[in-house]
């Protein structure tokens, strides 16, 4: 019953429009004024976490396929992932144009100055080579063995992205969330080590 409902074309669209919602939802609060005292701030951090938590959507695709024996749940994975590239770039550009009034001179100065920009900086670049290279054309432009060693990125980008959290938290001392997120990263990153550990053993190779 599930997996044929997941093999139902309208299941991608109502993933994508339900992914959209957080982005609907603050192009409102703009429009109603919604977004508290301080709106860049409110839109910066929103932004930042609805990043990270479509990273953490993105990597449970896989554990989840494996475990349930769903081979359908790869079809969602794609737009997953170009979803949490698609808000990081809000993100970046929130960042941009708010705090940094789209001086490109500044931007780059404080991508040197500060860590924890450059670090955003990093996992942001590292999505976007995933996404320019994430259509069925450029997997085989690339070669299924190459394709998948590029996407092995995604590994990098998960400890960036928690390494970026974790220091512009340090300022505050305030690390509830960072620890969280960085547990359910953990876990989902250690899953996909110990899978490929366990299947090479079992391959013999
Ligand atoms: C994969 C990449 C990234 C992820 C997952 C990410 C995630 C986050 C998260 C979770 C926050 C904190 C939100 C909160 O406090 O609730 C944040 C804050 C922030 N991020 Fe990112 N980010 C990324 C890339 C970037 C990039 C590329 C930039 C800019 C070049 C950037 C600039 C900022 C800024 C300025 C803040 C707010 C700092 C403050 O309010 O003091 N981030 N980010």
């Amino acid at each position: 019953m599930l997996r044929e409902v997941l093999r139902k074309p309208v299941a991608k669209l109502a993933l994508v429009l339900v992914s959209l919602m957080p982005f609907a939802w603050l192009c409102s609060a703009i429009f109603l004024d919604h977004l508290g005292p301080n709106p860049a701030e409110y839109l910066i951090r929103s932004t930042g976490d609805w990043t990270l938590r479509f990273l953490c959507i993105t990597l449970l695709v896989t554990p989840l396929r494996v475990t349930f024996n769903i081979p359908e749940f790869l079809r969602f994975r794609r737009s997953l992932g170009l979803l949490t590239f698609f808000y990081v770039l809000l993100h970046a550009l929130c960042y941009g144009l708010f705090d940094m009034g789209l001086e490109w001179d500044d931007i780059a100065l404080d991508i040197v100055k500060r860590p924890f920009i450059a670090v955003g900086f990093a996992a942001a670049v590292m999505l976007s080579l995933l996404a320019v290279t994430s259509s069925n054309a450029a997997i085989k432009k690339m070669g299924v063995v190459r394709w998948r060693l590029l996407h092995r990125l995604v590994y990098a980008i998960a400890v960036l992205a928690i390494l970026h959290f974790f220091w512009m938290r340090a300022g505050k001392n305030n690390f509830t969330e960072v620890f969280a997120y960085a547990a359910i990263l953990g876990v989902l990153l250690g899953w996909r080590v110990w899978h490929a550990t366990t299947r090479r053993r079992q391959s013999g190779t």
